[in-house]
């Protein structure tokens, strides 16, 4: 696990968007495995940025999302769907058929996961995304979820309700439901690139940096693969000793 220490928000997004960057400019139908949350933002605006400036192209991009709440419609501006079309592809020129969010049909719960599945199954992420959980979720693999886990409708913690609440009105309309790729699929990415700023993200990173490995903090399972890159901040790292 390779750690990049950033001053703040601003430049941890600036290496982390580059990391992306370069590797779209050296592999433009690279497949990227993509989060949400506020994490991400600030990558994903580098990125259009970049497009913009005729740096990349997203042409022949492929992208497969983490995430999505369960009973949230595509088109209300909570669902991941709408944040992934907000923040990059409505300004890019990614091909919609390109574009891979899952969606759990609330009367099909387990179909949904299992096509999900089967979708991850036929390809090879290249570089995967991924913020943390104060609690250490990867995606919404929640403590105590089995490191072999793929795709499945998760239980959402009230930790992850009660800090996903600045999304909504009022705690009561944070869906208490998600459909998240699992650990195991996360894990198959050939690249890891986990972005964690911020003095709320501190604790976690304490933990993750302590290196025990255990299905309580889900993000542990990052030790077990070959190729990891956290993009950190001071503050994050503020109760990491060096
Ligand atoms: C989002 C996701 C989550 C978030 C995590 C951190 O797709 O999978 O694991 O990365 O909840 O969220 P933020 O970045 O909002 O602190």
């Amino acid at each position: 696990m390779q750690i990049i220490k950033c001053k703040d928000y601003e430049e941890a997004s600036k290496v982390a968007g580059d990391i992306i960057s370069d590797a779209i400019q050296e592999k433009p139908d690279i497949v990227l495995g993509l989060a949400t949350g506020s994490s991400p933002i600030g990558i994903y605006q580098n990125l259009i940025e970049d497009y913009k400036n005729k740096k990349i192209s997203f042409e022949n991009v492929r992208t497969y999302n983490l995430d999505e709440y369960v009973g949230i419609d595509r088109d209300c501006p909570q669902s991941y769907y709408y944040f992934m079309n907000d923040h990059l592809f409505n300004h890019v020129n990614i091909k919609q058929e390109n574009v891979h969010i899952p969606y759990a049909t609330p009367k099909a719960l387990e179909e949904s996961c299992k096509k999900y599945s089967k979708e991850l199954d036929k390809t090879v992420v290249d570089i995967q995304l991924l913020g943390i959980g104060a609690n250490g979720h990867i995606g919404f693999n929640e403590p105590k979820t089995p490191f072999d886990q793929k795709t499945f409708i998760v239980q959402l913690t009230e930790k992850t309700r009660e800090d996903n609440k600045r999304f909504f009105n009022t705690l009561e309309e944070v869906p208490s439901k998600a459909i998240t790729m699992g650990i195991a699929e996360i894990m198959k990415a050939k690249k890891i690139v986990l972005i964690a700023t911020g003095k709320n993200k501190a604790e976690a990173m304490k933990r993750l940096l302590s290196k025990e490995v255990t299905t309580d903090f889900p993000a542990s399972a990052l030790h077990l693969h070959q190729d990891v890159i956290v993009v950190t901040d001071e503050e994050a790292l503020s109760l990491v000793n060096d």
